[in-house]
């Protein structure tokens, strides 16, 4: 997201001595350094060690909301850190309930007074953000609107509330993939956290049994279900997973090892393929995020290509109504259907297949 025309000079409170960010591109933490010179800043990541398990004084307790969003008080104490300012960019990728656990998180480490500022690109529509506000802090509002972003503005009062959304428990999800008995644990925000999603077990299902792979690329892995089942099913395969998103990469990590395949399945923090550009994979199994910019899923595609050896295999899953077989092929140069849903499932998906030809038309 840019945040080029974001002026956090009027935002920022006089006197402020700590300030939490998370998310904020290096160019917002640059301008926040240089309006508060003297200032503390502290990432909320590096908060998540000063655990507790419970909100503040007459709160809900944090249950389920993901390792970062246990960085609470203990019960009765004051704020862990007891920060001035907190200042948040909503990334895009990441669903409401993640969202406001960690809106929550960082009400955790506010003294009373605080501001908390969120800043959310336009496109991502602003409406649930100032809501989630509204029921943790009883106010919020509108505190800027400038070029492609808003920003939202709290202030901390002697209460936070936890909403549902940030609460919600995730379950251990068990489930036979691929005749393997297997166990995940997920977190909030994080994709199909409930139960396996029938188009990723669409994929799953559909993988062809004769091939000779070495090694196998699960791109946008979420919590793992792919590259684990992948991994468990065919052990010569060395399987990396990778995901943008840090919650999901520590779940498919978990998952790995829950699961006894730490050795050969490995999760990597990954914006694509950026974080893996080196290797080189036999087959890209993918569930396509699809609540990203088109440019987005055409950059994921290009990459797989990338990082395919010639003769690999693209095997991707997107609800029917994202088609991006014309996409693929203009990359890959064919493509074929390689499963559907039944009929009357919903959303209906569709499972897709290319192979890296030794010259790739792109
Ligand atoms: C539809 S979910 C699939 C998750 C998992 N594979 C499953 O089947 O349950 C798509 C995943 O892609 C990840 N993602 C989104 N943008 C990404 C990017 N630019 N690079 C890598 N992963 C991305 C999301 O964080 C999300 O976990």
């Amino acid at each position: 997201m840019s945040q080029a025309f974001v002026d956090l000079a009027p935002l920022v409170p006089a006197g402020t001595r700590t300030v939490i960010v998370h998310g904020v591109a290096a160019g917002t933490r640059q301008r926040l350094a240089g309006l508060l010179p003297e200032a503390t800043v502290l990432d909320l990541a590096d908060l998540a060690d000063l655990a507790g398990t419970s909100g503040p004084a007459g709160t809900e307790p944090v249950r389920g909301a993901g390792p970062m969003a246990n960085a609470g008080l203990a019960a009765g104490a004051g704020p862990v850190v007891g920060a001035d300012l907190a200042v948040m960019e909503v990334a895009s990728h990441v669903g409401q309930a993640r969202i406001a656990a960690e809106l929550l998180e960082m009400a955790y480490h506010l003294r009373e007074g605080a501001v908390l500022l969120v800043v959310t690109a336009r496109r991502l529509g602003s409406a649930r953000q100032l809501n989630t506000l509204e029921d943790m802090f009883g106010a919020a509002e509108v505190a800027q609107r400038s070029g492609s972003a808003v920003v939202l503005r709290a202030v901390r009062g002697p209460e936070v509330r936890a909403t549902a959304d940030a609460t919600s428990a995730a379950p251990t999800i068990e489930a036979v993939l691929l005749g393997h008995d297997l166990r995940f644990t997920t977190g909030a925000g994080l994709f199909s956290k409930n139960r396996i999603d029938d188009g990723t077990r669409l994929l799953i299902e559909a993988l062809p049994v004769d091939h000779d792979w070495r090694d196998v690329l699960d791109l946008g892995c979420g919590y793992g279900p792919i590259g684990i089942a992948v991994s468990s099913r065919w052990p010569q395969v060395r399987v990396a997973m990778a995901d943008i998103d840090p919650l999901a990469v520590s779940a498919a990590r978990n998952n790995a090892e829950l699961n006894h395949l730490s050795e050969r399945c490995q999760a990597h923090l990954s914006d694509g393929t950026s974080a893996l550009v080196d290797r080189r994979f036999d087959a890209v199994v993918s569930h396509l995020p699809t609540h990203v910019r088109k440019s987005t899923l055409a950059r994921l595609i290009d990459e797989s290509a990338n990082v395919l050896r010639p003769g690999g295999e693209l095997i991707t899953v997107t609800a029917s109504a994202v088609d991006l077989r014309d996409r693929i092929a203009s990359t890959f140069g064919t493509v074929e259907v390689l499963a559907e849903s039944q009929a009357g499932t919903t959303p209906p998906y569709r499972v897709v297949h290319a192979v890296k030809t030794e010259q790739p038309s792109r």
